[in-house]
């Protein structure tokens, strides 16, 4: 996939942008604070409908604005066509050559872009809520219509925990007649979620691990292991695929153990809005036990997976953001990635503060495109 011009209205620091970005490197070069980032951020929405840096919408709508645009004239194996995105404080609205996208899968089915951020040390570093976010990304890949799923599942959820508030607030003394449709509900789109992530997890791991030896120049042991605190598991066990039925018959359970507990709190306490991953590198916990530069190279290769899916299941060779190369990657894995993407033709964004030769560079100072300076692709391959 390539994008042939790109637009920003209000997004971010970015008052008014177009760009006719090349067709294979492309360097967003400046200062801090000008807008690198930002501009990533606006390709990666266009294609996955979230920020990288797990923006909310009210933080891409530029100050003081009551909505933002990205839109990208985008061209995808033989798909062509205007992709739009529009942010509002409280919501999206993607549009495919002028039309609605009613589900989620529709639009995400049609693009395809990878990020490399440093945001994404906290995959492993950070709460569960990122690791979460990881492999419901990376199942999107392989299946759009999980978006469809997750987006359903949150809202049952969001229903059933409004109701066990008012509970635990004392505002109503029993629960409502709706309160049984929605726990249903959550059962039934929490096992599909469920189901969807452990099948992902089943699927990335050989990839992930021989990425992660290739990078590290060692045979590494790498395991990743979907925790859910519905399934009584050995320490180290994995839950396996299991059928969605028998999935949904276990959360539906723990639902109804949980009940009283979950009176008290005010929220549904199990589920896959709770379930976590651990990564272990050797047998050891990453998240605990890996260095620094361990997992640097552990998220480099959980993301030169998925493009590598991206590029097994779908057929697509996606869009590369690669925010800040300079300062976040140590010499060895700059130059891994650097000949990686030197034997690939996807399109790539890479953001850094300084001058790199290696493609058309784009100068960006307070939100604007000061200069460009062009430096054919093939003069790069040369240096490489
Ligand atoms: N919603 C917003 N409206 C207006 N400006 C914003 C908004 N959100 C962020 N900014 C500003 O945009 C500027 C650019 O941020 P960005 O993260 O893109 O910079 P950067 O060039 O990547 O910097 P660095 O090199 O430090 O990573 C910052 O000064 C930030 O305060
Ligand atoms: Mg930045």
């Amino acid at each position: 996939m390539y994008i042939e011009s790109l637009r920003l209205y209000q997004f971010r620091c970015f008052e008014e942008l177009t760009l006719e970005p090349k067709r294979d490197f492309n360097v967003i070069s400046g200062l801090n604070g000008q807008g690198k980032t930002s501009l990533l951020e606006a390709v990666g929405l266009l294609g996955s409908l979230k920020s990288f840096r797990h923006a909310k919408n009210l933080e891409l709508v530029q100050f003081e604005k009551l909505e933002a645009l990205v839109s990208g004239r985008v061209r995808n194996g033989s798909l062509e066509g205007r992709a739009e995105v529009r942010v509002y404080p409280g919501r999206k609205h993607a549009t495919f050559n002028g039309k609605s996208c009613k589900f989620l899968s529709e639009y995400l089915g049609k693009l395809s872009v990878v990020s490399f951020s440093p945001s994404d040390l906290e995959i492993i570093r950070g709460g569960p809520e990122y690791r979460r976010s990881w492999v419901d990304r990376f199942a999107t890949v392989t299946n759009p219509e999980h978006a469809d799923c997750m987006a359903r599942y949150t809202k049952a959820l969001d229903n059933r925990n409004r109701i066990l508030k008012q509970l635990s607030l004392g505002h109503i003394s029993r629960v409502t007649d709706d309160f049984s449709v929605w726990t249903t509900e959550v059962a039934k789109l929490g096992a599909q979620v469920i189901h969807n992530r452990i099948h992902t997890v089943d699927n990335s791991r050989e990839k992930i691990a021989q990425y992660y030896s290739e990078i590290a120049g060692q045979n590494t042991d790498v395991s990743i292991r979907y925790i859910s605190k519905i399934f009584e598991q050995d320490p180290g066990g994995q839950p396996s695929l299991g059928s969605i039925e028998l999935w949904f018959q276990t959360l539906q359970k723990a639902l109804v153990d949980n009940f009283r507990k979950e009176c008290v709190l005010g929220a549904t306490s199990v589920g896959p809005h709770r379930d976590d991953l651990e990564f272990s590198l050797n047998g050891k916990e990453a998240k605990s036990y890996g260095s620094q530069g361990e997992v640097r190279s552990l998220v480099l290769a959980l993301r030169l997976a998925e493009v590598r899916t991206f590029e097994l299941t779908r057929g697509l060779n996606p869009i590369l953001l690669i925010d800040d190369f300079s300062s976040e990657l140590d010499s060895k894995r700059r130059d891994y990635l650097l000949k990686y993407l030197n034997s690939r033709e996807s399109q790539v964004f890479l953001s850094t503060t300084e001058i790199l030769n290696l493609g058309k560079t784009f100068f960006v100072n307070r939100g604007r495109i000061v200069s460009d300076d062009h430096e054919p692709a093939s003069e790069r391959r040369q240096q490489l």
